[in-house]
């Protein structure tokens, strides 16, 4: 049985393993601390980059000598394959590990086998199941399980849960903490959707600006009948776009671009083989929607939204919103997993129970 001391190195790890957030991708985040026997900490690691040294390798070369008779606590199960790097679970027991606590089980069953390799070696072995690890691999979990990326929806609302400002007024409702939030989020995440309507109304850039650009994620439009005008900013030349659009739709006009053509139902497009495509095409493990409400509404009927970030603006309201974006907050299961202040605003993070 893990105690409460092994929960509280594992969520430590899991903070280590966060920062690898942007880089770790497609491999999942994972953190890996050792303590001596009087429970010091005396090496700590995370995966920083896909291709490079997994958290495990990270902790034991800055234990050194010290993790022998240590014992690792490690947010996934440590892999068993070689894979772009040797086999963590032998590393463990090359460097005399004593014993291992780990967050969750590897759902890749190519790299998994590290707590039976380790248990057959004489290291003890606990697994704790804890939800802040499975939450840090929910998206490669799922990705795995499903073969699309994990959704992330994000917008601004007023109090009175809507997103569109009138046309006389800033399109801005959230403040600049919240924005500078959403493109730090920008740089981590491998593309960014927008419906047709989004990109005729704000004319919007979505790059990654003022934060740093771990990745460049690619810009979709979901444009049935392509009617993005030309000189939208969304198709320069500062990230790759990708224009999605309706069988039959006329492309002459978009033949410099890269398109996707998604088979429609009652004049609705189907949008689960856009993110199977950006998953096969780009590895894609992290997608963010940022609107609008029509888009948003699609995509929560189709199923396809795992997780919601809303930005709330405290001090504005009395809107009218075509769709409210709280009435249609209550047509999904979700669970709130954090509410906090962002700026004058506050931002809620809830999990769409489906996914969990
Ligand atoms: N505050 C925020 O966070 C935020 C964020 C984004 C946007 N907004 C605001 O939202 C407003 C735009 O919202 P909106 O609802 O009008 O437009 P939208 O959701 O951006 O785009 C809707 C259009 O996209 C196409 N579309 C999207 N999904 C589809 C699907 N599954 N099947 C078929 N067509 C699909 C349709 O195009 P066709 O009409 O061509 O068929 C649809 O009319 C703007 O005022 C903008 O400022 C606010």
């Amino acid at each position: 049985m893990s105690s409460e001391f092994d929960f509280s190195i594992l969520h430590q790890a899991a903070r280590l393993a966060v920062m690898g957030h942007g880089t770790a991708e497609p491999n999942p985040m994972v953190g890996c601390i050792l303590t001596n026997s009087d429970g010091d900490i005396v090496g700590e690691g995370f995966h920083e980059k896909c291709g490079e040294a997994h958290a495990e390798l990270n902790a034991l070369a800055k234990a050194g000598d010290d993790a022998q008779g240590s014992t690792a606590y490690i947010t996934l199960e440590p892999c068993n394959h070689q894979g772009k790097t040797p086999p963590c679970s032998e590393a463990l027991l090359k460097a005399g590990v004593a014993r291992v606590v780990i967050g969750v089980r590897d759902p890749n069953e190519d790299a998994s086998g590290g707590i039976d390799f380790l248990r057959r070696n004489s290291i003890e072995v606990e697994i704790a199941n804890d939800e802040i690890c499975a939450e840090l691999i929910a998206p490669f979990a799922y990705k795995i399980k499903t073969g699309l990326p994990w959704v992330t929806c994000k917008w601004a609302q007023t109090k009175d849960g809507c997103i569109e400002t009138p046309r006389n007024e800033s399109k801005w409702i959230s403040c600049e903490e919240s924005q500078q939030l959403v493109h730090e989020e920008r740089g981590c995440v491998d593309a960014i959707v927008v419906g047709v309507g989004t990109v005729v109304a704000d004319n919007p850039t979505l790059t990654v600006r003022g934060a740093i650009k771990h990745r460049t994620p690619i810009r979709v439009v979901i444009d049935p009948a392509l009617r993005t005008p030309l000189e939208s900013k969304i198709l320069n030349e500062d990230a790759p776009t990708l224009i999605v659009h309706a069988e039959g739709a006329e492309t002459s006009e978009f033949s410099d671009y890269e398109l996707l053509s998604l088979p429609r139902t009652n004049e609705v497009l189907d949008l689960a083989p856009l993110f199977r495509h950006l998953v096969t095409k780009y590895d894609a493990t992290n997608v963010m929607v940022e609107g609008g409400t029509t888009l948003f509404q699609h995509i929560f009927k189709q199923n396809l939204a795992n997780e919601l970030w809303v930005f709330t603006a405290q001090n504005r309201s009395n809107m009218t919103p075509k769709i409210n974006m709280n009435s249609l907050l209550t047509t999904l299961s979700t669970t709130r997993i954090e509410e906090e202040p962002s700026g004058v605003d506050t931002v809620e993070r809830y999990l769409v129970n489906h996914c969990k």
